[in-house]
């Protein structure tokens, strides 16, 4: 059903409430998402951003309920990855006078995904394209996050569409923020910052700089995942800032696989110290979590403790994933450390050691192995380990 969410603006995207795993590479989403675009209808018509594939039929059917699909002259495609481009095809077969509207960098990209020879329009970062009473302002956001990601801004509805940026993988049957549970949406707000946004963050702080410093008038942040924001638009855009700057909280995450307890035994031995010395920290078993809850965690913390056994002169394969991720993620301003039992060989806590310094985690206390089942004097070493990490935290 279209949603009018401003005089002659329409929300007639999709709401994916089944879908657990997101983007091809398995981001969960607890509670489902959206695919929102969004329809003006002035003297003349724009739809932003489409949905994706799947759900094609859903938003024709509510183009249909404001006006002929085919009378659609402007379809911006704010960003080319496939939960938004998806219905292109469809849509630009009934809208076939229908400009194509992209980024510069969208010329690579879109024909690149469809090989179609559509008639595309490149804007530049700061055009305007006039629709009436209204006009549509186009700003480039590459790196936000894609290098053909653009925010796509409704000057006389004063509404700012980002496409991914300030969204949320959230379904919900309302579709503003003051409609649904705050905790739920922050919750997922944070999560999708924090698995995605992450390694963009100073731009992201760039991005916002450059966006207030245009002065424009914005009544409302409608993103092309979960609710929109009306309400206080502008706080979402002070959580960004502040996730943005990752100063992490004092506490830890301690991070952990283990075959026969013995690695767990440490864990547990490094949280004591830690915690004798009042610092919040969680242990958390890998081989039982979500990876992307787990990184929500790991970008709240100062510290994250990783610890796996020894197996095949490795690391436990429930483990190295998420040191990839951290790779990616290049989480700021956090210190860590590395522990683990072994058996015949003991490779995997230096490997561990070596990822957390590639990933730009600063190792600020000395590694442990305990061979076997750690003893007391192994445990007591953990015990410190906690302790002197938690100095580091403090500071
Ligand atoms: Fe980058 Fe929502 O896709």
């Amino acid at each position: 059903m279209a949603v009018e969410i401003s005089k002659g603006v329409y929300w007639v995207g999709a709401v994916d409430w089944g879908i657990r795993k997101f983007h091809g590479y398995e981001l969960s989403t607890h509670r489902g998402s959206s695919y929102n675009a969004y329809l003006i209808v002035d003297e003349k018509v724009a739809l932003i951003d489409t949905v994706w594939e799947p759900f094609s039929d859903r938003l024709l059917d509510n183009i249909r309920e404001i006006v002929d699909p085919s009378k659609i002259d402007y379809v911006v495609a704010n960003h080319a990855e496939m939960d938004h481009s998806g219905a292109l095809p469809e849509v630009i077969r009934i809208a076939t006078n229908a400009t194509l509207i992209t980024s510069k960098r969208g010329l690579e990209s879109i024909p690149g995904h469809f090989h179609q020879n559509w008639n595309i329009h490149a804007v530049s970062n700061g055009e305007h394209l006039p629709l009436g009473s209204s006009e549509l302002l186009f700003i480039d956001a590459p790196m936000l996050h894609w290098p053909d990601s653009m925010f796509t801004y409704l000057s006389g509805r004063n509404i700012l569409m980002p496409n991914d940026a300030f969204g949320q993988h959230y379904a919900a049957a309302f579709r503003f923020n003051d409609e649904v549970d705050q905790e739920e949406l922050y919750e997922e707000a944070l999560k999708y910052y924090a698995n995605i946004l992450t390694p963009f963050s100073d731009l992201v702080l760039k991005k916002i700089d450059e966006l207030l410093s245009l002065q424009i008038p914005v009544d409302i942040i409608a993103p092309s995942h979960g609710v929109i924001w009306r309400k206080d638009p502008l706080k979402i855009v002070k959580n960004y800032q502040e996730w943005a700057r990752q100063i992490p909280q004092k506490g830890a995450v301690i991070l952990y696989d283990t075959m026969w307890k013995a690695t767990l035994r440490m864990a547990e031995a490094i949280s004591g110290g830690l915690t004798v010395k009042g610092i919040p920290n969680k242990l958390i078993h890998l081989a039982a979590s979500d990876r992307n809850d787990v990184i929500v965690e790991v970008f709240k913390a100062k510290a994250v403790i990783i610890g796996s056994p020894t197996l095949n002169s490795g690391i436990l394969p429930t483990v190295a994933p998420m040191l990839e991720d951290f790779r990616g993620l290049k989480f700021k301003n956090k210190v860590g450390a590395a522990f683990g039992s072994y058996g015949w060989s003991d490779e995997a806590v230096d490997k561990i050691e070596e990822a957390l310094s590639e990933a730009g985690i600063k190792v600020a206390a000395k590694s442990i192995k305990a061979k076997w089942q750690p003893d007391e004097a192994a445990l007591d070493c953990c015990r410190q380990l906690g302790e002197e990490l938690a100095e580091e935290i403090a500071r």
